[in-house]
C-alpha cells in the first residue's frame, strides 16, 4: 500500500502504480505486438484484408487493420475488396454485410458471440408484420440488423446517412427500424413526426394519425442507452470548455444536450479538425483511447465504463486463431443475400 499521506494524491498514486505495473503492462504490450505480427504474416499468406471498426481495442486497432472506419466506410471497403478473405474485426451484422456484398469471398468474424443489441431487437417476421400493417410504406433498416431483416427492407442506412436515406424516398410515410433513438433523432433532423406502433397492431394508427411520417421500433443500443443528460451536466459543470460529442444511437435528449452528433468516423473527424481544450465522447469507450493514441495533443475526458460487450469479444488472440484455422466463416443463404443486397446497394449509393 502507498503511504497513508499519499492516498489522496493522484500524482503519488500514479508513481506508485507505474513503479508496480510498468513491467506487467509492458509485457502485455509485447505479447500483443507478437500476436499482431503473427496476424499480419497470416494475412499475407491467406491473401486477406482486415477491416477494423472504430470501436476495436487500441492494440488491435493500431496494428492489424488495413482499413478502419464506421459501418458505412467499412461496408464501402468491403464492397471494393480484392483479396480472397475478408476478416471483419467488428460485429456479426458488419461481417454479414461484407458477405452480402462478396458472396464469392471467405468472410471471417473472429468471435462467434460478437452480436449487437439492436440487431437482436427485431426479426424478419416483425418486419413482415409491419409491412402488412402499413402496406406500401417503404422500409428503411439500420445496417445494425441481420441479413434476413435487411432482406425484408427497401433500403438500409447507417448513422452517417440515415437522414439522407429517409429524405431520398419519395413517400409521405417511412418505416424506420429498429433503433428507437436513431429514429427519433432522424425525425428531429428531418422535421418529421414519428410514432411507435404496438406490436401486433392492425394498421389503425396510420389511418388515425394523418400526419405520421416516420414509423419506428423500440430497439436500443445497450451501450448508448446508458448515457444521461445528467452526465453531460456534470461534465459541463466541471469542465465548461469541453466539447461534447454524442453518437446518434443516444437518446434525443442526450443528443440535444451535446455539441455535436455523428457516426463514429464523423466524431473522429470532428475532433481531428477542431481545436477545443478538451472533448468528451458519448460512445463506446475504446474510441476515445484510439483518438488519443493518434492525436496525443488532444485532451479527451474519460467516462470509460461503456465498453460494448460485443465489440469487446474481438481480440488479437481470436483473430489469429480465426485466420490460422479459417474459423467463424460467415454464411448468408443465397435467397436472403440477393434480397438484402438490393437494400445494402441502395444504401451505398446514398452519401
Ligand atoms: P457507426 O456506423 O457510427 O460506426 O456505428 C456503429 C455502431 O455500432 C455504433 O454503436
Ligand atoms: Fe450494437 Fe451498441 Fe455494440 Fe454498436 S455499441 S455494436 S449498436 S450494441
Amino acid at each position: 500500500m502507498p503511504h497513508a499521506a499519499t492516498l489522496t494524491d493522484p500524482d503519488a498514486l500514479y508513481a506508485h502504480l507505474k513503479e508496480r505495473l510498468d513491467d506487467a503492462l509492458d509485457a502485455d504490450l509485447r505479447r500483443k505486438a507478437k500476436l499482431a505480427a503473427e496476424i499480419n504474416q497470416l494475412k499475407q499468406e491467406r491473401n486477406a484484408v482486415i477491416l477494423g471498426h472504430n470501436y476495436m481495442e487500441p492494440a488491435l486497432f493500431h496494428t492489424i487493420p488495413d482499413f478502419t472506419g464506421d459501418s458505412l466506410g467499412l461496408s464501402r471497403r468491403a464492397a471494393e475488396a480484392e483479396q480472397d478473405v475478408i476478416v471483419f474485426c467488428g460485429v456479426r451484422f458488419m461481417a454479414e454485410t461484407a458477405k452480402i456484398l462478396n458472396p464469392e469471398k471467405t468472410v471471417l468474424l473472429p468471435a462467434e458471440r460478437a452480436g449487437c443489441s439492436l440487431a437482436e431487437s427485431i426479426t424478419a417476421e416483425d418486419v413482415r408484420r409491419l409491412k402488412q400493417q402499413f402496406p406500401g410504406v417503404p422500409v428503411v433498416t439500420y445496417v445494425n440488423t441481420y441479413a434476413d431483416v435487411k432482406a425484408e427492407s427497401d433500403v438500409c442506412c447507417t448513422s452517417s446517412n440515415a437522414a439522407a436515406v429517409v429524405e431520398s424516398l419519395d413517400s409521405d410515410t417511412v418505416i424506420f427500424l429498429p433503433d428507437e433513438y436513431l429514429a427519433k433523432n432522424v425525425a428531429q433532423e428531418t422535421g418529421k413526426h414519428i410514432v411507435f406502433p404496438s406490436a401486433g397492431g392492425d394498421g389503425a394508427l396510420a389511418g388515425t394519425e394523418s400526419n405520421v411520417e416516420l414509423i419506428g421500433w423500440a430497439g436500443r443500443c445497450e451501450v448508448h442507452d446508458k448515457f444521461r443528460v445528467e452526465d453531460i451536466e456534470r461534465v459541463r459543470e466541471e469542465h465548461p470548455d469541453a466539447v461534447i460529442l454524442a453518437h446518434p444511437e443516444c437518446s434525443p435528449e442526450v443528443v440535444e444536450a451535446s455539441d455535436y452528433a455523428g457516426s463514429t468516423s464523423a466524431m473522429i473527424e470532428y475532433v481531428e479538425q477542431t481545436d477545443a481544450p478538451r472533448y468528451l465522447l458519448l460512445t463506446e469507450c475504446s474510441m476515445g483511447e484510439n483518438i488519443m493514441a493518434e492525436n496525443p495533443e488532444k485532451k479527451m475526458l474519460r467516462m470509460c465504463w461503456q465498453r460494448c460487450p460485443h465489440m469487446n469479444e474481438i481480440t488479437l488472440e481470436d483473430t489469429r486463431t480465426g485466420l490460422r484455422e479459417m474459423r467463424q466463416q460467415i454464411e448468408v443463404p443465397e435467397e436472403i443475400r440477393v434480397r438484402a443486397l438490393r437494400a445494402v446497394e441502395r444504401m451505398l449509393a446514398i452519401g
